[in-house]
C-alpha cells in the first residue's frame, strides 16, 4: 500500500488560547475542535495529517525544517510570528515544500501591524478571514495541488 502524503498543520503562539481568546475575532472553537475537523476531512482527501501547535518560535522552526523531503505540504498559521518571524520565513524557504498560509481573521481589516506578512512571501497562498474553516480550504487547496491538478 502506498503512504498517504502528509500535510503538516503547524500552529503559533497563542493558538492553543482558542475558543477562550478574543471569541468575537477567533470564534469559539477550541484548536483541538479545529484538529478533529481537519483530521476529519483529511481522511476523505486521502492525505494524513501532522497537527500541531507551539508559543515558541524557535520549535516551529525546527518542525518546518523536519518537513522538508519528508511532508507533501503545510499549511502554517504563524499567529503574531507571521508579522515578525524572518526565522519562520527563512524555513519555509528552505525547507521547499508546498505552504499554504492560514489565519482565522481578515488580517487586512485589522491594526496595520498586521497587514504584513512575512510568511506570505513562501506561501503558495494565503487564506483569511473564514475563521476555522480556512484550515478545510487550506486542506482542499493543498490535497489539489498535491494530487497534480492544479499549476504547482
Ligand atoms: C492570527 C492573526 C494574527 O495577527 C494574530 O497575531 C494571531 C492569530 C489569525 O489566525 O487570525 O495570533 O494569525
Amino acid at each position: 500500500m502506498i503512504a498517504s502524503p502528509i500535510i503538516s498543520i503547524l500552529n503559533g503562539p497563542n493558538l492553543n488560547m482558542l475558543g477562550a481568546r478574543q471569541p468575537e475575532l477567533y470564534g469559539r472553537e477550541t484548536l483541538a475542535d479545529i484538529e478533529k475537523s481537519c483530521r476529519d476531512h483529511a481522511v476523505t482527501l486521502g492525505v494524513a495529517v501532522e497537527f500541531r501547535q507551539s508559543n515558541t518560535e524557535g520549535e516551529l522552526v525546527t518542525w518546518i525544517q523536519q518537513c522538508r523531503g519528508r511532508a507533501a505540504g503545510i499549511i502554517i498559521n504563524a499567529g503574531a510570528y507571521t508579522h515578525t518571524s524572518v526565522a519562520i520565513l527563512d524555513a519555509l524557504l528552505a525547507a521547499e515544500v508546498a505552504t499554504v498560509e492560514v489565519h482565522l481573521s481578515n488580517i487586512h481589516q485589522r491594526d496595520s501591524f498586521r497587514h504584513h506578512s512575512y510568511v506570505a512571501k513562501a506561501a503558495k497562498g494565503m487564506i483569511c478571514g473564514f475563521g476555522s474553516h480556512g484550515y478545510i480550504l487550506a486542506l482542499d487547496a493543498l490535497a489539489r495541488l498535491i494530487k497534480g491538478n492544479a499549476e504547482a
